[in-house]
């Protein structure tokens, strides 16, 4: 287990309620929106448990499509809700029935029966209720809202992120892994530009050989930063077949999210990376492929090995660091090559402060020209 880093205590938030510590490798980004699932997978009546930022919570669909999520904890004798089942009586709709005494809770979380209870029990159900978390579907994507204080039930004053390049119907591609990590560390791993040629072996892809300098643009983008879309540069016959040379541009954006956006032409790939905090020590990966162009189609049984092997070396190094991690050690930031890694605590560290503060965030990045070796 981590200790506690040294530093100035943080103040209260307006609320009252604790600051979490925007230390490296510790605490969450809260009052923010976390992807959970994939919409298609979560089916009508269907009760999952999930873990999200340490917490247990049952994400549901009603029979009628509503999307609820739930704290996975009985109220009364905390048995997990989702080991329950969704019913239906006369004049309550839709509820998750629990499955040791049967006490029925609706989708926004209150209490709608006590069964056990008889005539002259006037024991008012309704007072009790189990914590619901707001809920979004969004591009054929679910996000729960993990709130700095849970005791003030709010609505989210911000929406979901909204992606481009969600094109092409469903996705095309979906793999997920669970790291075992922060998600700070996660994130800069993600974003870590330097270690490709060495972690990232594969013989098609690169090796240290092939090392070589580059220079990539980047600007502030909304809560977070992108190396802005390169323009097309050549007109070669390849780029004639594909209707056009490919432009990307990759962002990132708080609380954890990574995508590479790619035109080809009219044509799009997207390549989204979620990270879902499920405790303060693993992280769950979801990389998510859209695309509408038919050279997709083509590479897509290629791709899904090739995305595998990605996640796992990453997974091995993780793994490796944790041997290191385990004793607390200062870490170094080296610019440029660290420099993503920089702004990102620099964003957690914004939010956090703003959010306290009430007041704007303020995007701390400021435009630059990043250069290194890889
Ligand atoms: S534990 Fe859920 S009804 Fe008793
Ligand atoms: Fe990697």
């Amino acid at each position: 287990m981590k200790t506690p880093a040294a530093g100035p205590v943080q103040p209260p938030g307006p609320s009252g309620a604790p600051v979490t510590p925007t230390a490296f490798g510790q605490g969450y980004v809260l009052d923010t929106w976390y992807f959970v699932a994939l919409s298609r997978d979560v089916g009508p009546a269907s009760l999952t448990r999930h873990e999200l930022l340490g917490e247990p919570v049952l994400v549901g669909r009603t029979r009628a499509g509503q999307v609820y999520a739930l704290r996975d904890i009985c109220p009364h004798r905390a048995a997990p809700l989702s080991a329950g089942k969704l019913v239906e009586h006369p004049g309550e709709g839709e509820t998750v029935q629990c499955c040791y005494h049967g006490w029925r809770f609706r989708p926004d979380g209150v209490c709608a029966a006590i069964p056990s209870l008889v005539e002259g029990q006037p024991y008012e159900a309704d007072r009790i209720r189990v914590r619901s978390y707001p809920v979004r579907e969004s591009q054929g994507m679910v996000f729960v809202w993990m709130a700095a204080d849970p005791r003030v039930p709010a609505e989210p004053d911000h929406e979901p992120p909204v992606f481009p390049g969600v094109v092409g119907g469903g996705a095309k591609l979906v793999e997920s892994m669970d790291f075992d990590a922060h998600i700070d560390h996660a994130v800069v791993g993600l974003m870590d530009p330097a270690h490709g040629p060495y972690v990232h072996q594969q013989w098609w892809w690169r090796s240290t050989r092939s090392m070589h300098e580059k220079a990539k643009a980047f600007e502030p983008r909304e809560l977070g930063f992108a190396m802005v879309r390169h323009a097309p540069s050549s007109n070669s016959r390849a780029y004639r077949i594909l209707g056009g040379a490919p432009a990307t541009e990759i962002t990132f954006r708080l609380p954890g999210y990574r995508w590479e956006h790619i035109q080809v032409g009219p044509k799009q790939v997207l390549a989204l990376t979620c990270l879902t905090p499920l405790d303060e020590t693993r992280t769950r990966i979801t990389q998510i492929f859209w695309s509408d162009h038919w050279v997709f189609a083509l590479a897509r049984p290629f791709l899904r090995p090739g995305v595998r092997a990605f996640l796992q070396q990453d997974g091995g190094m993780v793994n490796l660091q944790n041997q290191g991690l385990r004793y607390d050690p200062a870490l170094i930031w080296i610019d440029d090559a660290d420099k993503q890694a920089k702004w990102y605590q620099q964003l957690k560290r914004e939010w956090t402060k703003s959010r306290a503060g009430g007041r704007p965030f303020v995007n701390p990045v400021k435009p630059a020209v990043l250069r290194w070796k890889s």
